[in-house]
């Protein structure tokens, strides 16, 4: 089983970044899967219907989520009914969308999980007895399992990635769009990553403008964010893993796109 997962794509510059790049990646290293952060999908904060089907157009499989699932009101009854789409499982119960789906591709079904941190960012439960209750209700439904841990907090991925080795295919960890150092396959054969990065413009901060980043940081004030074009790149990475589930192995995938 070969897994592309992308990096948080932000904005329209992330939306064109991952539709020229994705042909080619998938020619290159054939994934049986393409699973895509889309958080920041809609206008750098956020997802909408619309930008959610780009995505999938672009050639995704599923979506994943995060702190920001719920910036767009209009998209709540999208995230209900696209099977495809996940935010964080440890969100309210009742709330718009789901945190776990399977997606499949040939004999192979892919198990995806969503789940929020809590150092530094809000859920309604734990993120660890939270996986333990996704990977319950995934048993007999899936060959692979991959958990996208949405964190702020290196620590706490760190924790999930040691919590689940053994149990899921890959667990690999969002949000901070700073791609980490560390992608590597853990003991028990989960594949494992601090941070995949953004699929976005890294002529910004963090996506935004970094003029107006700096005016926050300069002066405090309230400065409307708006997101950067310059020098957008993709971040992802590419799992493998064999029959059993166990990973074999991760490479990192950081790849300039096209100049805005
Ligand atoms: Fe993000
Ligand atoms: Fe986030």
């Amino acid at each position: 089983m070969k897994l592309l997962f992308v990096g948080d794509v932000v904005g329209g510059v992330g939306r064109r970044t991952l539709a020229a790049l994705l042909p080619a990646l998938r020619e290159r290293h054939e994934p049986d899967f393409v699973v895509v952060n889309g958080e920041n999908a809609a206008g750098g904060v956020g997802i909408t219907e619309k930008t959610a089907e780009d995505i999938f157009e672009a050639g995704a499989h599923a979506i994943t989520l995060g702190n920001h699932a719920y910036r767009h009101t209009e998209a709540y009854s999208y995230l209900d009914r696209e099977e495809r789409i996940v935010r964080p499982a440890n969100y309210p119960m009742g709330s718009p969308g789901k945190g776990v789906t399977v997606v499949e591709s040939g004999d192979l079904a892919l198990g995806v999980v969503n789940l929020s941190g809590t150092v530094f960012l809000d859920a309604a439960r734990s993120p660890f007895a939270e996986a333990d209750a996704a990977l319950a209700s995934l048993r007999g439904r899936a060959t692979h399992v991959l958990v996208d841990m949405h964190a702020e907090a290196t620590s706490e991925k760190v924790a999930m990635g040691w919590h689940l080795d053994g149990r899921v295919s890959a667990c690999l960890g969002t949000h901070t769009h700073i791609p980490t150092a560390d992608a590597r396959v853990l003991p028990g054969g989960t594949a494992y990553c601090t941070d995949v990065g953004m699929t976005g413009p890294r002529g910004g901060v963090i996506g935004v403008r970094r003029e107006q980043s700096l005016e926050r940081f300069l002066t405090m004030t309230n400065v409307r964010y708006e997101v950067a074009d310059e020098d957008p790149w993709l971040n992802a990475v590419l799992v493998e893993a064999g029959s059993d589930g166990r990973a074999t192995d991760i490479t990192q995938i950081l790849a300039p796109g096209p100049s805005a």
